[in-house]
């Protein structure tokens, strides 16, 4: 990310995806002259839906060239797609030759221009210029943003959950903020059952006014648990995918109104997770130390690495994990295949009685402690406690090399 700083106030920074390798090759080196478009990255084919949707959120580009040539019909998905992204992404098509039924085609699907070979210099700056025009200005957008968390687990039943719903309540005893706790585990989503709420809105009814939600809007759809605002998961489970743009809508919607937008999810290999994950500043990964799931795990680290996720902003949990588990840290970290940031003890009893009494977990017991610790990380907090090992071993990436 950080080659994006010289030239962003002249050079729109650019993704291309270009499966036909010479045109690829052509474009690259034509774009080097006028330098006004900064190619940030190249995707050799044309991306599925939910690779792409990760790949923007990820380098963030300003403008995609997309290879026009190769596969007309895919290529028209994949501008499709884009040109349906907020904040807005701009699409040029490229081509070896001035096809005007091609050009006609590529607009229609959102395209904003259109460039073919040889990519001369002045056509680069016009369409640049066009961009720029059609570029909202940027003013205005420097406002103080919540922070993302996001809790996904390895295999239902991890403790994902429990430990996003307990972290939000520790993070609120934290920092007195405000803090929202949002279901999004559209499947099988289960804290307002545990906090005993009746909500009469879900997540569904977020994502249905997402281009209309407002502070007042807001209120309406969340419940409030102990200082904290819930949005819940829909009653019944949900099979249908959710537009991304429109999560996305409601995760910045909720960063603009809360500190702290903490988000319950489903496994991490559900389309829904690696799209939050994506939007996250910081994600935990929650697996408990039996075999299915830390061969999960391992899979799930695969995953995340190939999609290309940020080493520093996922890392992996061990939950329910105590000295009578025939495994040790280094063990379970070498089967990951990445280092473990935090353990949290199995305590059947103390989370029982608050399921019971839909209460937060007391800060005293061990799980309570080991979850304040990690909030306390999350909100930057310097840790004071006079013994800072305890639980949370370091605060390691999923993704970094161990
Ligand atoms: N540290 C723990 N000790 C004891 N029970 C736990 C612990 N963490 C979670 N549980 C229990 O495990 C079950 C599954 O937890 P949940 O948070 O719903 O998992 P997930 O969201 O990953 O599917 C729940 O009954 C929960 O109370
Ligand atoms: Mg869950």
């Amino acid at each position: 990310m950080a080659s994006r700083g010289l030239n962003r106030e002249t050079a729109l920074t650019t993704l291309l995806i270009c499966p036909d390798k010479e045109l690829g090759a052509q474009v690259g080196k034509a774009l080097a002259e006028p330098r006004v478009f900064e190619l940030l990255s190249d995707l050799r084919s044309y991306p599925q839906t939910s690779t792409l949707e990760i790949r923007l959120r990820q380098i963030q580009p300003e403008v995609v060239l997309v290879d026009l040539a190769t596969d007309l019909n895919a290529a028209l998905e994949v501008v499709r797609i884009i040109a349906g992204c907020q904040p807005p992404i701009q699409v040029v098509g490229v081509h070896h030759l001035n096809d005007a039924s091609i050009l006609l085609q590529s607009l229609r699907a959102g395209a904003c221009d259109f460039l073919c070979a040889p990519f001369a210099s002045d056509a680069q700056r016009e369409a640049a210029a066009r961009i720029r025009r059609l570029r909202q200005p940027e003013g205005g957008e420097h406002q103080d943003h919540g922070k993302v968390i996001v809790f996904t687990s390895t295999k239902p039943g991890s403790g994902a959950s429990t430990l996003a719903t307990q972290a939000a309540f520790a993070l609120r005893r934290a920092t007195g903020q405000k803090i929202l706790l949002a279901d999004f585990d559209i499947m099988a989503g289960s804290i307002a059952f545990n906090l005993k709420l009746n909500p009469t809105y879900s997540l569904l009814d977020a994502v249905e006014r997402s281009e209309s939600l407002d502070p007042a809007t807001w209120a309406s759809l969340t419940v409030s648990a102990n200082g904290i605002d819930v949005l819940a998961a829909p009653e019944s489970a949900q099979s249908e995918q959710i537009e991304t743009s429109r999560i996305h809508d409601v995760i910045e919607c909720a960063r603009a109104l809360y500190d702290w937008v903490v988000v319950d999810l489903p496994t991490v290999f559900h389309p829904l997770s690696l799209f939050a994950l994506s939007e996250a500043d910081r994600s935990f990964l929650v697996s408990t130390c039996e075999l299915p799931s830390l061969h999960l795990g391992r899979r799930a680290v695969g995953l995340l690495s190939q999609l290309g996720f940020e080493q520093e902003r996922c890392q992996m949990l061990v939950n329910r994990f105590g000295k009578r588990d025939n495994i040790t840290i280094v063990d379970m970290e070498k089967i990951f295949g990445c280092p473990v940031a935090a353990t949290f003890p199995n305590d059947y009893y103390a989370l029982h009685k608050v399921v019971t009494r839909a209460e937060p977990l007391p800060a005293e017991c061990e799980l309570g402690k080991a979850i304040s610790r990690i909030s306390g990380m999350v909100a930057g907090l310097a840790q004071r406690d006079n013994k800072p090992a305890g639980n949370l071993l370091e605060t390691r990436p999923v993704l970094s090399e161990s």
